[in-house]
């Protein structure tokens, strides 16, 4: 059989038609845009994310390497976080409020002092993060109180996508972690937050294990793509544990960093726990288990901003060519661009360019982004040491993940070994491998990504740079305390 896996990214949807035995037969990319109608803020149109997955479904099943009688299974792994309300006539009631939009301040800061961390961490697993569900509810509720009263279904982006394909109404246990609204450890609903929220849990989707059936993409859909036989979705999972499944990440303790539009550090884990500052996110795993997430809220999305919005070139090769990742680079770039998550949590905090000199050249600001995220990520890494969790290596996936010179200022920056794998496709594989597992043709998610997702090549940290990047870490470290009030 044939299996396809999407993933809902922010700025595109990604599609790849996958073999069972995992060889990715193609893969297809439609863009849609992202609006910030006020700083801080993040919206897209749900109906774009359909529409295109449409366009991208009909171009990868017309591909000459489908075929089409023997695709047997759709898996969908997408961001998360996302606030999409429904009303009565399952209309979308206001544009999907994005995972990194930082409008819910007020609300968070609610949360996290008057019901209290040690409460919400009693009901959740986790503290409250603007970017959250849960505080987005809230801030609905105050700010467009008729809307919210109109909501029939709350869901996730790519629960939308599910929802649209099947008429089922579900989510999975990984991307419901991400609400603040389930009960993480036992994967159910929280009465509780529920409460706090206002919402009855009928607004809620029915909640499965990633690798679960959940329905049948519909008649009419089924036509559109010209396909007769039963064409099976699985409930998915958020776009980071879909990731995590894509490059392997299902043993306990074992690592995948993925830098995209975020940045995040995800660790598998075979038991439930909850880090003591929680600064990290602790989440269900698409595999039925669980894991620990240090999020960023702008990784591979600074270099897109400093290319394409400021210098306003596309080459991105030709502008890495001076860089030499030889750590002797005076510039320090923050990243926090859309304020940040991990470990700060703080919706207000902007970016920042220091040490510039008169010598500074193009190609040490663009280096100083790559060390800037490096270190960012860095800063995840250090919190799961801190909960006593020995990080040796780390599989790599996203767009920033593509470029040499970045993994390996990356190895050196987080001393660790990273693992590049042969197929980079991340979330949408494992997508596809949730599908692929959804319809028997492996008995676990384990099964499946052991014997589907290969290492390509090792990076290897290199001494001397280690030890010159661990000095310049120690400044970084100094940098947001010293610059957090004034941007
Ligand atoms: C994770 C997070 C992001 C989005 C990106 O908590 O917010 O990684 O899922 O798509």
């Amino acid at each position: 059989m044939q299996y396809i896996g999407i993933d809902l990214g922010t700025s595109s949807v990604k599609l790849i038609l996958m073999e069972k035995d995992g060889t990715v037969l193609s893969s297809i990319s439609k863009e849609y845009p992202v609006c910030y109608p006020k700083p801080g803020w993040s919206e897209q149109n749900p109906e774009d994310w359909f529409r295109q997955t449409l366009v991208g479904l009909a171009e990868l099943i017309a591909a000459e390497q489908a075929d089409k009688i023997r695709i047997g299974g759709i898996g969908i792994g997408g961001q998360m976080h996302g606030l999409v309300a429904l009303d009565g006539k399952d209309q979308v009631i206001r544009p999907a409020i994005l995972w990194n939009d930082g409008r819910t301040q007020e609300e968070t800061e609610f949360l996290n002092t008057v019901i209290g961390k040690k409460k919400l961490v009693e009901y959740t697993g986790n503290i409250a993060f603007a970017g959250f569900t849960a505080p987005k509810i809230l801030w609905m509720k105050k700010n467009e109180p008729e809307k919210f009263y109109s909501i029939r279904k709350i869901m996730l982006p790519k629960d939308y996508l599910v929802y649209r394909l099947t008429g089922t109404f579900s989510t999975d246990v990984s991307d419901a972690s991400g609400m603040l609204l389930l009960d993480v450890q036992n994967r159910r609903w929280s009465k509780e937050m529920l409460e706090i929220c206002g919402i009855r849990e009928q607004l809620l989707p029915e909640i499965h294990e990633s690798y679960d059936i959940i329905g049948y993409v519909k008649p009419e859909i089924k036509r559109g793509l010209g396909l007769s036989q039963n064409i099976i979705v699985a409930a998915g999972a958020g776009d980071n544990a879909a990731a995590a499944v894509g490059t392997g990440t299902v043993e306990n303790g074992s690592c995948n960093i993925s830098v995209g539009t975020s940045g995040t550090v995800f660790i598998a884990s075979d038991r439930y726990r909850v880090g003591e500052n929680n600064a990290i996110h602790s989440f269900g795993h698409a595999n039925g288990k669980y894991h620990l997430m240090g999020c960023m809220l702008s990784a591979a999305s600074c270099l897109k901003w400093w290319l394409e919005d400021i210098l306003k070139t596309g080459d991105y090769q030709g502008e890495q060519k001076g860089i030499k990742g030889a750590a002797n680079n005076r510039v320090f770039f923050l990243p926090y661009l859309m304020g940040e998550r991990s470990p700060h949590n703080d919706p207000n905090v902007r970016g920042a360019f220091l040490g510039l000199g008169m010598d500074t050249t193009r190609a040490q600001m663009m280096e100083s982004i790559f060390e800037g995220v490096s270190f960012a990520l860095k800063d995840s890494i250090g919190i799961a040491e801190s909960l006593g969790i020995e990080i040796k290596k780390t599989k790599l996936c996203g767009g920033g993940a593509k470029s040499p010179i970045w993994q390996q200022i990356l190895s050196n920056i987080l001393n660790l070994k990273i693992e590049i794998l042969e197929m980079e496709e991340g979330p949408a594989l494992g997508a596809a491998i949730l599908a692929a597992v959804a319809c028997g043709e492996y008995a676990t998610v384990e099964d499946a990504a052991k014997s589907i997702v290969k290492v390509k090549e090792t990076i290897v940290p290199e001494a001397e740079m280690v030890e010159a990047y661990q000095k310049k870490y120690q400044v970084f470290r100094k940098l947001y305390p010293a610059i957090k009030e004034i941007v």
